[in-house]
């Protein structure tokens, strides 16, 4: 696929994780993000959103951007404890992170829901990182891509207004320090990327497809390399700036 040329994108999910101490992490991300590793891979941090706008403001002016990492479908209105696609825009973030399997399980977001997270960040100006992934069971009964296949058709608009990112993240290899073979990842990469420009023609082959799950410095060499793996969407490891950095120097090595 043509889609080699497709700059790395490694994205840090805090998940619920970070007080204003951690500022600590993102400066050592943004001092270790040199010429030399920026060459090689494009590095955001999603922190929560109560630290969103100063880490937006102090990673401002460097080569880090930070995203959010959920948003309501919706501009403004009675929606108690949400966030809107502008006001993480208005806070400097520069993406959203939408349909976390944390989100789909833990808050019963359907395609539906993500879909129009989606939009609303094209809306916003922000860039979608659009989630999707099987579970332990649906792999098993060896229906992971067809599950993801129907995720990605319901997650995502007919034709797209901006740019757009997709995580293929397996549910069970979530924070479990399992992984896929990368037989398995190289095989779920080519039918995202597949169905993509399907659906969207050449647009479909500049989408980066980012793998996630127990993504780690010893085994994100193997996983980077992979055809159609566009970069990382890391959790427990970006915490730790050493092993985030870690990460993104693995990109493109081979
Ligand atoms: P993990 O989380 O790297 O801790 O497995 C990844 C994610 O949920 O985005």
């Amino acid at each position: 696929m043509a889609s080699g040329h497709l700059r790395h994108l490694v994205a840090g999910n805090w998940k619920m994780n970070g007080l204003k101490a951690s500022t600590d992490v993102l400066d050592a991300v943004i001092k270790g993000h040199d010429a030399v590793l920026a060459a090689r891979a494009d590095l955001m941090v999603c922190p929560p959103a109560t630290l969103l706008a100063a880490f937006a403001a102090r990673a401002g002016g460097s080569t880090v951007a930070v995203g959010a990492q959920d948003c309501h479908a919706a501009a403004a209105g009675a929606f108690t404890g949400d966030i809107a696609a502008e006001m993480i825009a208005d806070a400097g973030g520069k993406a959203v992170i939408v349909g976390h399997s944390e989100r789909r399980t833990l808050h019963g977001e359907s395609d539906a829901d993500v879909r129009a997270k989606a939009e609303a960040a094209w809306r916003a100006g922000l860039l979608p990182i659009v989630c999707v992934g099987e579970t332990r069971a649906e792999r098993d009964a060896g229906h992971a891509l067809a599950i993801v296949a129907r995720q990605i058709a319901g997650s995502l608009p007919d034709s797209l207004p901006g740019d757009l990112v997709v995580a293929y993240e397996p549910v069970w290899a979530i924070g479990t320090g399992l992984t896929p073979t990368t037989a398995d990842v190289a095989e779920m990469h080519g039918a995202i990327r597949r169905q993509l420009v399907e659906r969207y023609g050449g647009a479909g082959q500049a989408v980066r497809l980012l793998y996630g799950g127990s993504v780690k410095p010893s085994n994100a060499a193997e996983l980077m390399a992979i055809a159609d793996v566009n970069g990382a969407l890391v959790g427990g490891a970006s915490l730790v700036a050493d092993d985030f950095l870690a990460i993104a120097k693995a990109c493109g090595t081979s």
